[in-house]
């Protein structure tokens, strides 16, 4: 398989640069900058990407690849942070401007430049950088410039490197494909044969290779990725899969039965274990967020432990793991940014041999892509992220049962009207959650003295950050209308303002 490789330098655009390459019809990985180049010779990579990113290239502990990257025949393409410590890097200078250019500059472009072969003479261009290349490095010729930036393109076609100091691979950069496009089949020579049902195809072969004739077993939560990673497994090994799903009682409204339906017409062996009273018993008076949250983690991995007893023998373990998991745990720069808190883990008392993580290389919409591919409902592939914990960090103070059926009852009214008012698409992710506060409310003629229930709504890439979604008045009046009436025991509901940072998605 043809694959290009970005280095991160810790820049906040290295992923979109993974995806811009794979629309492309691409294969793409990103790794630490400080990869050996041995590794990188041996990865047989048609090109070489290097991302931006904050540092200046003179500063301390400036982070820097291997040199030796420049001369391997590899193609590379420098971007911003990258293309400066080309410049470097080959003997060129680079010098600190005065001012910071970030936002859109006209880029004055030679058509000889090989990435600039489709693009005008004149385009916008997204600038976001401080320092800026003086002086291009002997052998290379200067291919576009701005009225600030005298190098904001240069290459050296002999020895296969292109620098650009702008983002193409942002939107704001009009003609930014254009030269992706240039780099990947002009100057890499890639053929662009990267398809998400090649890439099934390949994934069911190569899961099969692995597993032989083992016993595959999978903790199945009902979520995007772990329904799309079972069902792969399904299509490479059969009956040998078991998945087992874990209904921890906290789940949305009708969760449980809707996972149970969506999986019953593939045919896998699908063990299904209603633990909901035994999680209530453990989280009885539990009060402190993290305390639910390593209850419910240890007690899924028990429940799950037992399950995998009955069935005797398991070779191997499927985990939904997908490539923001890989690359935040640990393989780029901008590595730890955001810890992981999955229900499960590992579990300890079953013995494996190994793990199968069909999905280790893909971003979230090209899992989508895989489930969509494989027959999974629209309303499953498309599902809204949900917290291993369930409704247990939606629920301040201690968690009842009565509390869950509330706060489900009262969920499911926001997401129906949310989906009405087909702002499901455009919200991240939306929800509700029980308070432990109770006030003062007037119903019919009698005082109330009942729970407020607060609603979340938040727009975001990638829920590190996030924005809270500007809901129409009239969208929240009929939420709150609704709940009050149709929800006993709720006689208030608040809406969250509140951006991440300095607030977290869910309230606990
Ligand atoms: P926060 O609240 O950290 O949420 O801003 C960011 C995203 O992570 C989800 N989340 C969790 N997911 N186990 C999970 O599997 C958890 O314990 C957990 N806590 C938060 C949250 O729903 C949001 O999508």
């Amino acid at each position: 398989m043809e694959k290009i490789l970005i280095l991160d330098f810790g820049g906040q655009y290295s992923k979109l640069i993974a995806r811009r390459v794979r629309e492309c019809g691409v294969f793409s990985e990103i790794l630490g900058f400080s990869s050996d180049p041995a590794r990188i010779k041996d990865g047989a990579y048609s090109g070489i990407i290097l991302s931006g990113g904050p540092a200046s290239v003179y500063a301390e502990g400036a982070p820097k690849c291997p040199p030796e990257i420049f001369g391997l025949g590899i193609p590379v393409l420098g971007i911003c942070y990258g293309a400066q410590l080309m410049a470097v890097s080959l003997g060129g200078e680079v010098a600190r401007g005065d001012r910071q250019e970030y936002g859109p500059a006209i880029v004055k472009t030679v058509k000889s430049g090989r990435l600039f072969k489709d693009v005008d003479r004149s385009t916008v261009c997204w600038m976001s950088h401080t320092d800026f290349i003086k002086k291009a490095p002997e052998g290379f010729t200067v291919t576009a410039k701005t009225d600030n930036c005298p190098v904001a393109a240069m290459d050296d076609p002999g020895r296969h490197l292109y620098a650009v100091q702008f983002h193409p691979e942002v939107t704001n950069t009009a003609q930014g494909m254009e030269m992706i496009n240039a780099f990947l089949f002009g100057v890499c020579r890639c053929r662009g044969d990267w398809k998400m049902n090649s890439f099934t195809r390949e994934a069911v072969a190569s899961v099969r290779e692995k597993v032989g004739g083992g016993k595959v077993l999978c903790a199945l939560s009902g979520g995007v990725d772990s329904s799309v990673a079972a069902l792969l497994v399904h299509k490479a090994v059969g009956k040998n899969l078991t998945c087992v799903f874990v209904d921890h009682g906290l789940l949305r409204k009708n969760e449980g039965d809707e996972v149970e339906e969506a999986f019953s017409k593939f045919g896998l062996n699908f063990i299904r274990v209603d633990a909901g009273k035994r999680f209530l018993a453990k989280l009885k008076d539990v009060v402190d967020p993290e305390e639910k949250r390593k209850i419910i983690g240890h007690e899924f991995i028990k429940v799950f432990e037992e399950e995998a007893a009955k069935i005797g023998q398991v070779d191997f373990l499927v985990q939904g793991t997908i490539y923001p998991d890989v690359i935040e745990s640990g393989a780029g720069s901008s590595a730890k940014i955001k810890s992981h808190h999955n229900v499960g883990g590992l579990p300890e008392n079953i013995k494996f041999k190994g793990l199968v993580e069909p999905l280790r290389e893909l971003f979230k919409d090209e899992v989508r892509a895989v489930g969509m591919e494989l027959g999974l409902s629209r309303s499953l592939v498309m599902r809204q992220p949900f917290p291993g914990p369930g409704l247990g960090v939606r629920i301040m103070g201690p968690i009842t049962a009565e509390k869950a059926a509330l706060l489900q009852d009262a969920d499911a009214i926001f997401r129906e009207e949310i989906a009405a008012a087909s702002l499901d698409t455009e919200i991240s992710q939306y929800f509700a959650v029980l308070t432990d506060m109770r006030s003062v409310g007037v119903m019919g003629d009698a005082r109330t003295y009942s729970y407020t229930v607060g609603l979340r709504a938040v727009i975001t890439s990638d829920f590190m950050t996030a924005e809270w979604a500007h809901i129409p008045h009239d969208v929240l009046a009929k939420v709150s209308n609704r709940i009050v009436n149709e929800v006993e025991g709720v006689n208030r509901v608040v809406y969250d303002i509140t951006t991440k940072p300095p607030a977290t998605v869910e309230w606990l």
